[in-house]
């Protein structure tokens, strides 16, 4: 691949320079996405000088650089995976077929469709959490906040790359739009429901970006088998950076339970709350918050726009190529939950309709691995209560659970206990109120606030106690 081209305007690897209209176009957005950084973004920290990691390279050694920048600097830039020489499409009808430089004309609505749904969350997250730099529990922290913040923007370009590149006028006008739809807005909110959701707090931001970036990694993984070869190349390296979002959620909460653990049993309580830290029972709401909201992202659980996306070649399963059977999956089935008479069933359904389902049973097997994690965070304390993720029934939104009382336990309830018992399940309006009242900003190097404990390492080689954001 050719190296990146730093000299221009816009960074990347995709040749910009000698395609002079969508150069032209993309110069033209930028800033529109800068003003957009600026209202919406984490503007309070313009003038600071941030540790951060900057793509400069797609290799598999060094692919980027950590240095003091101010963010509205951060060069994003535009930077696909190197192309798989005679790759072929994995899946699908034109499964062995090479795989499409260009959009395939029958497809096109569909393709785009995908391009934006991702778009849109990308800047989504970043407005969700705006504000939290204000309260960050340390400088450790807060960098790593805004690096996500840069990076989920970078996403965005990403996206708005490809519908420039390979759209035409309707492509410009949905990269516009990923500017003006904002996460929460009343007229022209966020696409998916999760986006919209406040992040108010540290505790909801690793929870976050445990959870919900990690839906991030299987959406990105199951388009990094497109046959599309652009937006497959896109979510390839976009992968990259995600690691660290998903990484400071399972550390983040980790953290969290440290700290805890060592109050409970220096001072032989469950009640640490007192003590400025968060109980357990609390730290378990917001899970079960975070975990059900996220899984109504991969939508119903059958679902025949994904059949039509798996069959079309535009969106395969996590580790696509790695699954022994036809990669068309006429014939095979699929277990999925139904609910019949009060009671949760399984039953088996078409694979090809059950592909959200199949993604997220991946998901959930992923998410289960941070929690052993965490328990044993919890079991080397010497606490013997265990977080556990919640039924997948949950409080859902989406699906087949949608409108279906669920305990965490797995048992439908009448809406009568639901009323009843939900609020011992999901974070109450007291829970929230006092993880407000724990935060409060750390800006010394190396201190951290009380309800977390330190992280075992630094950044990139650097100590814990670097001054990872300093004011100008
Ligand atoms: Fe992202
Ligand atoms: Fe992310």
């Amino acid at each position: 691949m050719g190296g990146v081209d730093y000299g221009e305007r816009i960074p990347n690897n995709v040749g910009l320079a000698e395609d002079r209209r969508l150069q032209r176009a993309l110069e033209s957005w930028q800033p529109r996405f800068l003003r957009w950084w600026e209202e919406l973004g984490p503007s309070q920290f313009s003038r600071h000088d941030v540790w951060l990691r900057t793509a400069v390279d797609v290799g598999q050694e060094g692919w980027a650089n950590f240095d003091y920048v101010r963010m509205p600097e951060y060069r994003w830039g535009i930077f696909l995976a190197d192309p798989e020489p005679d790759r072929t499409i994995g899946f699908g009808a034109h499964r062995g077929q090479e795989v499409w430089q260009a959009v395939p004309g029958e497809y096109r609505a569909d393709l785009r469709r995908l391009v934006v749904v991702q778009g849109d969350t990308e800047p989504a997250s970043v407005e969700q959490q705006r504000h939290l730099g204000a309260t960050a529990p340390s400088l450790y922290d807060l960098r790593n906040l805004l690096q996500v913040n840069v990076e989920e923007a970078r996403h965005l370009w990403a996206m708005a790359y490809l519908l420039h590149a390979y759209f035409g006028a309707d492509g410009r006008e949905e990269a516009s739009l990923l500017l003006e739809r904002h996460s929460g807005d009343q007229d022209r909110p966020r696409i998916l429901s999760a986006f919209n959701e406040p992040t108010p707090d540290w505790l909801s931001f690793f929870f976050f970006t445990y959870f919900t970036d990690r839906d991030g990694k299987f959406q990105l993984h199951s388009l990094a088998e497109s046959g599309f070869d652009p937006l497959a190349r896109t979510t390839q390296f976009m992968l990259k950076e995600e690691a660290h979002h998903m990484f400071v959620g399972t550390s983040g909460i980790g953290r969290v339970l440290a700290r805890t653990a060592e109050l409970m049993v220096a001072h032989d309580t469950d009640d640490v709350r007192p003590f400025g830290a968060i109980d357990l029972a609390t730290i378990q709401r917001y899970l079960n918050f975070h975990f059900s909201v996220t899984l109504d992202l991969f939508g119903a659980d059958t679902s025949s726009n994904a059949a039509t996306y798996y069959a079309e070649g535009l969106k395969g399963r996590f580790h696509e190529r790695e699954r022994a059977d036809d990669h068309q999956l006429h014939g095979s089935t699929y277990p999925v939950s139904a609910v019949r008479d009060g009671r949760i069933e399984v039953v088996e359904v078409p694979a090809l309709q059950a592909l959200n389902q199949v993604l997220r049973d991946d998901f959930v097997a992923d998410c289960t691995k941070g929690l052993a994690r965490w328990n044993r965070i919890l079991a080397e304390s010497g606490v013997s209560e265990r977080l556990f993720l919640p039924h997948v029934g949950f409080n859902r939104q989406v699906g087949t659970f949608a409108g279906v009382a669920v305990s965490p336990e797995g048992r439908v309830l009448s809406p009568e206990d639901w009323a009843h018992q939900s609020s011992a399940w999901l974070p109450s309006r007291d829970d929230r109120a006092f993880v407000a009242s724990l935060m409060q900003p750390v800006t010394a190097p190396g201190q951290m606030v009380g309800w977390i404990a330190p992280p075992a390492s630094g950044i990139a080689g650097k100590p814990v106690d670097f001054a990872y954001v300093r004011a100008a």
